[in-house]
């Protein structure tokens, strides 16, 4: 995710903003760049690559002035360029932002703000925010910023800088955090507290739609109609290693913690007014979906286990034959793709050696490659025919956790897309799908808050040494992944079947000292996978259930049961996943295990 620093006070603000961004650079970004004030004007410098490129062009021609904005950027719109590196600057020069989040609707802005003559430079959807403050701006900055809040849909956490009021920075946010550190004589605006430890340890945290007016002087908050707002103070009792993990153990659990805000971004305004499911992405028309005759899904490790998800919701909803290849096989099966197949292929990272192999190879066979990442810029956006990005934010834990569920999240854009597009579904289902898809982070939120339960479970299984993960339908790729969190991380080891197939072998397994972990939320073979409970627990076997809250009888075949809300059957693959991860997670620890740097792992795997 982007890092945001602001400084008001009498130090050099070059040396605050490269230092703050700095301790924000474990978040990723790919440019950087600063916005000053000085006696002389503003100056901005912006840099690819990274801070230390930053740095060095700071190095060499020193910026003067205490009051300054920077950032460094994780691209969403527009590639990694310095064009797009914030801070943006509005026609005249003198306004400048820093923007974290997505502004939804800022084609309509770009269009109407060219159509009034303004001059954008660059592919973001941040620079629109520039403009519009130099368009509302009539000596009051903090009314400017407010009219030009009104304008925006989507999320921001903003930083603005204007010449004509050149003692202060105006910060507002909706659905990003921001901070400020509040010092003696001195202020910090920050997307993050390690920004500002090496300052104060006093923050103001603001809250969504508040706007703050930040100087030397103070800080002061105030709402959207301009209502002075008390401000919420707050001591932060962190260390630095703390703060960057946001107060969390590690990585991984930050990251978990992440996932209601990961989904609900990858959602965002994916449904117009209309009950139009948005996904320019694919650039096809409506014909050229419909026309689609297969999809084929290429992918590894967890990205392969949204695969699977994705099959069901095609082949459910818009009736479409799927099948999904591990990348590694199909590059080397001479697959039967052509100009019918939409070939879609997953990786977080976009980096995956095999997967980048299995794309060009779709595509010498004449097949529309459509890629799902979360990196902007990666390979696999250069060599596809279009992208959906997930807007999870990096990831550093090793462990794919919020990168898993917000692939899930697109997938069930692309699943609806092409289930609108063949007209599969009547057009009140589709909404109704959506209206539930839309509470799905709020259930997650639910589940996080409710970790009692998996970790009296972890403490129960940590010595294991083997388990089994079942789970039927959509359950399959969620016990996959499950068994997968489990493996790579505690290094216990885990397999995950389709319930049916117990019996085909597996069931030989089955010891009193080898838990079967099972997916059992509601849904058609509900009953099927108690039977396969039963036969489980016939032969010794102790059995950890995720079911659907409300679901008590089911604690007649459990030894430990993991609830989550109800859903959809098909909406249940993102919340039955929580309390996987999470019991992976608590197990790991217990073991003493690095979780965020299993051995033998890597986060992006380059090599085949
Ligand atoms: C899962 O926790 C792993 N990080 C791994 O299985 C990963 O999903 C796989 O290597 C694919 O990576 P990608 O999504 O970046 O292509």
């Amino acid at each position: 995710m982007c890092g945001i620093v602001g400084y008001v006070g009498p130090r050099q603000a070059s040396d605050v903003l490269l230092g703050g961004l700095a301790r924000l650079e474990y978040r990723g970004y790919d440019s950087a760049g600063l916005a000053i004030i000085h006696d002389e004007g503003m100056s901005v410098v912006r840099r690819v690559g990274k801070l230390q490129n930053l740095i060095n062009a700071v190095g060499a021609t020193p910026v003067p002035g205490s009051v300054g904005i920077g950032h460094t950027r994780w691209a969403t719109h527009g590639k990694p360029s310095e064009d797009n590196a914030h801070p943006h600057v509005d026609c005249t020069g003198r306004i400048a932002v820093v923007h974290n989040g997505i502004v939804e609707n800022y084609s309509d802005l770009r269009e109407e703000l060219a159509r009034n003559g303004h001059i954008l430079r660059s592919e973001t959807d941040t620079e629109t925010v520039a403009h519009l403050v130099e368009s509302y701006f009539e000596g009051d900055l903090a009314d400017a910023v407010a009219h030009t809040l009104r304008r925006l849909e989507g999320s921001y956490a903003l930083a603005v800088a204007h010449l004509d009021d050149p003692h202060t920075i105006i910060a507002a946010r909706k659905d990003s955090p921001l901070i400020i550190g509040v010092g003696v004589g001195e202020n910090i605006v920050a997307s993050d507290i390690p920004a500002v430890l090496e300052y104060t340890r006093e923050v103001v945290v603001l809250h969504d739609e508040e706007i703050a007016v930040v100087t030397r002087a103070g800080v002061t908050v105030r709402d959207m109609d301009g209502e002075a707002v008390e401000p919420e103070m707050m001591h932060v009792e962190w260390d630095l290693d703390a703060a960057e993990k946001g107060g969390y153990e590690d990585f991984m659990l930050k990251e978990i913690f992440e996932q209601p805000t990961a989904i609900r971004e990858t959602l965002r305004g994916r449904m117009s007014a209309n009950g139009e499911i948005q996904l320019s992405e694919l650039q096809m028309t409506a014909e050229e979906i419909a026309a689609v005759e297969r999809v084929f899904i290429l992918a590894c490790g967890t990205s392969y286990h949204a695969g699977i998800v994705a099959k069901t919701l095609i082949e459910t909803w818009a009736r479409i034959p799927v099948q999904v290849e591990v990348s590694s096989e199909f590059r080397y099966a001479d697959p039967i793709v052509d100009d019918q197949t939409l070939v879609v292929a997953i990786t977080q990272s976009g980096e995956t050696a095999d997967t980048l192999a299995g794309v060009r190879e779709a595509r010498d066979r004449g097949a529309r490659v459509m890629a799902i990442t979360n990196v902007v810029g990666s390979r696999v956006t250069r060599e596809s025919d279009g992208v959906i990005y997930t807007h999870a934010g990096p990831e550093i834990g090793v462990a794919a956790t919020k990168t898993f569920t917000a692939q899930m999240a697109a997938l069930y854009v692309l699943a609806l897309k092409l289930t609108q597009a063949k007209g599969m579904l009547p057009q009140e289902r589709i909404e109704a799908i959506w209206q539930d898809l839309s509470r799905v982070p709020d259930v997650v939120e639910a589940i996080l808050q409710d970790l009692d339960p998996v970790k009296d479970c972890a403490s129960a299984y940590k010595d294991v040494y083997s388990s089994l993960f079942l789970g039927r339908g959509i359950g399959v790729p969620v016990a996959m992944e499950g068994a997968l969190k489990l493996k790579e991380i505690s290094y216990i080891h885990a397999e995950a079947y389709a319930a049916g197939e117990m019996k085909h072998g597996p069931i030989a397994l089955i010891t009193e000292q080898v838990p079967v972990v099972v997916v059992a939320t509601q849904g058609h073979t509900y009953e099927k996978v108690v039977s396969n409970i039963q036969e489980v627990r016939a032969r010794g076997a102790r059995v950890i259930a995720v079911a659907t809250h409300g679901d008590d009888d089911i604690r007649r075949h459990a030894e430990h049961v993991l609830h989550v809300p109800a859903t959809g059957e098909l909406l249940s693959a993102i919340p039955a996943t929580i309390p996987l991860q999470l019991l992976a997670y608590y197990i790991a620890k217990l073991r003493g295990c690095n979780v965020d740097q299993p051995r033998n792992l890597a986060k992006s795997v380059t090599v085949e």
